[in-house]
C-alpha cells in the first residue's frame, strides 16, 4: 500500500474531499493516470458475499429463471450458507455457440466470480422488512442507509409490472441467443465504423453522454436501454452539451435503467412514472418527462438491485480505494455496471468504446473534435476495469472492441 501510485490517489482523494468540487467529482476530481498495471489476482480473492435473502417471493431477474434447474437456485437464494458457494447455471442457450454462461463455466477463474442468481433488478416484490433491515446497513449504492423509508417504498411500490422483473422478454427473440453490444463513450470509437455492428445486435446499451447524430457510422443508432444515474444523466447533460448531447435519449422501446447511486435516483424515479415534477430534495421543480418524455410509465423504467451493484463491485471490481476511509466515495463507472448487466442478462455480449490497454491513443470521448485526454476521476478505478475487461476478452465471455 506504500507504492507512489497509492499515495498519490490518497493525495489526491484527500484533495478531492477537503475542496467543495468533490460534488462535481464526476466532471472536475481528476486523478493523474496511474502507472503500473495491477494484479490480476486481486480479483481473484473475492471477499465472502455478504447477501442475504432477497427478501419477499422473487425471482432473479437474470437469465437463471428461464432455465432448467432454475427453480433449485432460486431455493437456493433462500439460504444463507448455500449463497456463499457460487452455484454454476447448467447449460446454455442452444442457439449460441459461445454463450456468457458457457464461456464463465469454462473458465476457472470467472467461473468463481459469476453467480447468475443474483438478481439484477429490484421491483415492488422485494419491498419487505427483511430486504429494509438488510440494506439499510450499507450505504449508497450498494444500499439504503440514511435514505427515507417513504421515498424509497413510494418508488419501488411503483416498479409492479412485469416489464420492471427482467430486462427484456426472452419471448420477443425468437432465435434463442440474446446478442447484446454495450456501447460506452469513449474515444475508441472516432472513424471506427461500427454503427452497422453494434445495430446489427439484439439490443443496444448505452449511457452517460451517448451522443448519437453526426457519429451514426461509428456508433449507431439504435437504443433499446440508457443507464445513468440521476447525477450522470444531469451532468452529461451540462458537460457534453457543446458536442450535441443536448437531450436524453427517447424512443417508444427504449428503456430507462435506473442506477440507484443517492436519494435522488429514487425521488426522480418515482416522479417520471407518476409524470409529475420531482417534489423534494436535488432536484426538485425537474419535469421528469423532460428527460424521459410524455409517455413514461412504470414499463419504461428498470432500477438495478443495491445486492447486485455490492457483488459486481465486489467481486469484479474492488479496488484499493474500498480498503480506505474514503470507500464511499468508490463505485464502479456507469459503463462497467452496463456492461456487468448485459454479461449477467444476455447470451452474447459485445462491448464498444470502452477502455484499452492503448486508450492514450484516443480522445476522452468520440465526439471530441480535438483530442483530450482520457480523464480520471477519484471515484472510479479506470486501470482496474481496464484490465477487468482485458480478461474477460482473453477468456472468451465477451468481446472488446480494440484497434
Ligand atoms: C401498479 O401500481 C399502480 C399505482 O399504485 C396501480 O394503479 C396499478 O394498478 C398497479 N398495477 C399492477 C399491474 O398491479
Ligand atoms: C476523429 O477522427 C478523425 C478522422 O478519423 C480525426 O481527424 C480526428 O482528429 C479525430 N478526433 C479526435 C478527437 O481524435
Amino acid at each position: 500500500m506504500g507504492s507512489p501510485r497509492w499515495s498519490r490517489l490518497c493525495l489526491v482523494l484527500l484533495a478531492a474531499l477537503t475542496s467543495s468540487l468533490l460534488l462535481y467529482g464526476h466532471y472536475y476530481a481528476a486523478v493523474e493516470a496511474p502507472g503500473g498495471q495491477r494484479l490480476l489476482a486481486s480479483l481473484l480473492r473475492p471477499e465472502p458475499l455478504l447477501l442475504a435473502p432477497v427478501g419477499a417471493p422473487s425471482r432473479p431477474a437474470s437469465r437463471a429463471w428461464r432455465q432448467d434447474g432454475a427453480l433449485e437456485r432460486e431455493k437456493s437464494l433462500k439460504s444463507a450458507p448455500e449463497l456463499l458457494k457460487p452455484k454454476r447455471a447448467k447449460g446454455q442457450p442452444s442457439a449460441c455457440s459461445r454463450s456468457v454462461v458457457a464461456q464463465v463455466e469454462a473458465d476457472p477463474k470467472f467461473g468463481q466470480l459469476f453467480r447468475f442468481d443474483v438478481p439484477v433488478l429490484m421491483w415492488d416484490e422485494h419491498l419487505s422488512e427483511g430486504t429494509w433491515e438488510r440494506l439499510r446497513a450499507r450505504h449508497v449504492p450498494y444500499g439504503w442507509q440514511g435514505l427515507s423509508p417513504a421515498a424509497v417504498g413510494g418508488a419501488l411500490r411503483l416498479l409492479n409490472t412485469s416489464s420492471n422483473r427482467h430486462l427484456f422478454d426472452r419471448a420477443a427473440f425468437a432465435g434463442g441467443c440474446v446478442r447484446c453490444a454495450v456501447v460506452g463513450n469513449g474515444g475508441i470509437l472516432n472513424g471506427s465504423r461500427q454503427g452497422r455492428g453494434i445495430d446489427a445486435h439484439d439490443l443496444v446499451f448505452r449511457l452517460n453522454g451517448a451522443v448519437i447524430k453526426g457519429f451514426e457510422e461509428d456508433v449507431g443508432t439504435k437504443t433499446s436501454f440508457y443507464g445513468f444515474t440521476v447525477n450522470t444523466m444531469k451532468n452529461s447533460l451540462i458537460a457534453y452539451e457543446e458536442y450535441g448531447f443536448t437531450k436524453v435519449p427517447q424512443a417508444k422501446d427504449l428503456r430507462y435503467i435506473f442506477i440507484p447511486s443517492d436519494m435522488r435516483d429514487y425521488v426522480m424515479l418515482k416522479s417520471a412514472i407518476e409524470g409529475s415534477p420531482v417534489p423534494e430534495g436535488l432536484d426538485k421543480g425537474d419535469e421528469p418527462q423532460k428527460y424521459f418524455g410524455p409517455e413514461a410509465s412504470a414499463k419504461k423504467f428498470k432500477l438495478l438491485h443495491p445486492d447486485f451493484l455490492h457483488y459486481v463491485t465486489t467481486r469484479f471490481l474492488r479496488s484499493e480505494i474500498m480498503d480506505t476511509q474514503y470507500s464511499h466515495l468508490y463505485m464502479p463507472s456507469t459503463g462497467a455496471l452496463m456492461l456487468l448487466t448485459a454479461l449477467h442478462t444476455c447470451d452474447q455480449v459485445d462491448a464498444y468504446g470502452f477502455i484499452t490497454d492503448n486508450y492514450e491513443e484516443f480522445s476522452d470521448h468520440y465526439y471530441e473534435p480535438e483530442k483530450k485526454p482520457l480523464m480520471f476521476y477519484a471515484n472510479h478505478d479506470m486501470m482496474l476495469e481496464a484490465e477487468l475487461w482485458k480478461s474477460l476478452h482473453q477468456a472468451g465471455i465477451m468481446k472488446l472492441y480494440q484497434r
